[in-house]
């Protein structure tokens, strides 16, 4: 069932201390991606989640999301659109500033990859401070897009990150305290 399949690719993620930096707990989807088992019902649990609420977009955020987004895609008949740091787009972008812990990013999307009224989920790994999803919302709502939903494999409650998606709703497999 449901609850298996989130247990065993809860089991997969691993959290490895100090990395970027001293006192973050990274939790580390490589190695759920070398569990075939758990990386399919990863993106099940998704596709059958979407497969019939008409989305047309499915918005990867770089560079985790490039690695889930693509098959939900693919399996449930939306494009696949990439939402890059700076300087990666070779055409034209609208961009969207965000901030960090110290600092801000910028986010970017094609110019004309979606078209008004399309229907979208944002895909990426993991949520922490929800800074980097409410960009990708920003930049698809610009373009008169509706964002559905955001889509993570794991969230960090604590950072309280859904907060910051206001009203959005989120989906997310696996909660980490
Ligand atoms: C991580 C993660 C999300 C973002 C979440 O990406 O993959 O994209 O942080 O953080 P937030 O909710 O506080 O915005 P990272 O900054 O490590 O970039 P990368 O995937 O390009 O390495």
């Amino acid at each position: 069932g449901t609850d298996d399949r989130i247990s065993r690719i809860s089991s997969t993620i691993r959290v490895i201390p100090d990395f970027p930096k001293p006192g973050i707990l990274f939790q580390d989807i490589t190695t759920l991606l070398l569990d075939p088992k758990a990386f399919k019902d990863t993106i099940d649990l998704f596709v059958e989640r979407y497969k019939d609420k008409n989305i047309n977009v499915v918005a990867g955020v770089e560079a985790r999301g490039f690695i889930f987004g693509p098959p939900i895609a693919l399996a449930i008949g939306a494009k696949f659109v990439p939402m890059r740091k700076p300087k990666k787009l070779p055409g034209e972008v609208i961009s969207e500033e965000y901030s960090l812990e110290y600092g801000t990013d910028t986010m970017e999307m094609h110019v004309g990859a979606v078209q008004p009224g399309e229907r979208a989920i944002v895909v990426d790994d993991l949520i922490a401070t929800g800074g980097t999803l409410n960009a990708a919302i920003r930049l698809l709502e610009r373009v008169g897009v509706t964002v559905v939903e955001c889509a993570c494999v794991i969230e960090l409650p604590e950072l309280e990150g859904r907060v910051k998606l206001g009203n959005k709703p989120l989906f997310v497999l696996v909660s980490s305290a």
